[in-house]
C-alpha cells in the first residue's frame, strides 16, 4: 500500500434536489486536509482526494479514512484539524463525527 492513510472526501453534486455532500463543500474539505498534510510535509505517507458518493448522503458531508474503514459524517471545515491531529497523526478516530454502521444480520 502506497499511503499509510488515504482520506477520501465525497464531492458528489446532485442537481435533482436530493441531499448530497456537494462539490464546493467537498473540495473545501479536500483542500483543508491537503493543507494540513503539506504543512506537516507528510504527503509521501498521507493523501487526501475527492471521491464519488459513499451512499451515506443523509449524513454528509462525508469523509472516509483508509485503511481504517472509518466513515465520518456532517464534517465541517472546522472539524478537519481535529480529524487530522487526532486520527491521521494520532491514530485515534474522532468518535463524535464517526458514522456507526450496524452489520446486516
Ligand atoms: S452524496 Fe456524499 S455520500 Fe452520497
Amino acid at each position: 500500500m502506497k499511503y499509510q492513510k488515504h482520506i477520501f472526501v465525497c464531492t458528489n453534486q446532485r442537481t435533482d434536489g436530493r441531499k448530497c455532500c456537494g462539490e464546493s463543500t467537498g473540495m473545501a474539505l479536500v483542500n483543508e486536509f491537503k493543507n494540513y498534510i503539506h504543512e506537516h510535509k507528510l504527503q509521501h505517507i498521507y493523501r487526501a482526494q475527492r471521491a464519488g458518493c459513499f451512499d451515506v448522503c443523509q449524513s454528509g458531508p462525508a469523509v472516509t479514512v483508509y485503511p481504517d474503514g472509518v466513515f465520518y459524517g456532517n464534517v465541517k471545515v472546522e472539524d478537519v484539524k481535529e480529524i487530522f491531529e487526532q486520527h491521521i497523526l494520532g491514530g485515534k478516530p474522532v468518535e463524535r463525527l464517526k458514522l456507526d454502521f450496524k452489520p446486516d444480520l
